[in-house]
């Protein structure tokens, strides 16, 4: 558990520093085509993790990424969203999609996004002023229906207030990133952990939601495999 000063005070969330690299080229793409990876080699300080990886993702596409763990899934994330170099290679970007706030055409739900010592509010809106109506109606979607009331909305979240289990905070990190409505939503392992009854669930829900989803899981039984659009495995890459 976080407070939000730690945040407020993160130079990266300031004035970034412009980078010496970019790694996406805005083009026309046919065929509801969103982004592609083009010969695209990943890692860190030149040393390549991921190479040569190419793949195509359409608008609307549920689309899995699996693989051991180490492999390099989160790094091909951070890649995308323009935080890491590429060794080589370049992520095609349609040009629809906003160039100047990059960021703003995705939701994210990182393996290290934060929940926050604040209320139930605040770790759902990061301070952006939304209907109650609203929350409560995302709450219900992610099955959090019991907090889905006035009262525990301004309920802080924490040993004091509301102890929430690892699977209940994913679920609030996963309504976080619905309220913003973005094209595209990123899940970095959202359902690892979960009871099965909540992984189903949300696994649902994910399938369910008109964005094109990029997922991150390392596991997955084969019968849920088939529900995406594209499996991408990057052990045999
Ligand atoms: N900041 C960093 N600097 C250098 N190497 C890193 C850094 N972050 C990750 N790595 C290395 O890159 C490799 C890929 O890491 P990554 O976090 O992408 O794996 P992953 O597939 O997401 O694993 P997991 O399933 O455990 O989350 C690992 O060997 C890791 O040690
Ligand atoms: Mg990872």
């Amino acid at each position: 558990m976080n407070s939000v000063r730690p945040l407020l005070e993160n130079t990266v969330l300031q004035k970034p520093e412009p980078r010496q690299y970019d790694n996406l080229s805005f083009v026309n793409l046919s065929d509801k085509k969103k982004i592609i990876f083009d010969h695209c080699t990943l890692g860190y300080n030149n040393h390549a993790i991921l190479k040569n990886i190419n793949f195509e993702i359409f608008e609307g596409d549920k689309v899995l990424i699996t693989g051991r763990s180490g492999i390099g899934k989160s790094t091909l994330f951070k890649s995308l969203l323009n935080e890491l170099p590429l060794i080589k290679g370049k992520i095609l970007i349609d040009k629809q999609l906003n160039k100047n706030n990059f960021l703003s055409n995705f939701g994210i739900v990182g393996q290290d996004t934060y929940i926050f010592s604040e209320s139930l509010r605040f770790n759902l809106t990061l301070g952006k002023d939304i209907p109650s109506s609203r929350l409560i109606k995302v709450l219900k979607k992610v099955k959090l229906e019991y907090l889905a009331n006035k009262n525990y909305l301004d309920t802080q979240i924490g040993d004091k207030g509301l102890s929430l289990s690892g699977g209940e905070k994913r679920k609030v990190k996963i309504a976080r990133a619905l309220l913003n409505k973005k094209d595209f939503l990123l899940v970095d392992e959202g359902l690892s952990g979960l009871d099965d009854n909540s992984r189903k669930q949300i696994f649902a829900l994910l399938q369910s939601l008109p964005q094109t989803i990029i997922e991150i899981e390392h596991i997955m039984s084969i019968e849920d495999k088939q529900k995406f659009d594209q499996v991408i495995n990057l052990d045999t890459k």
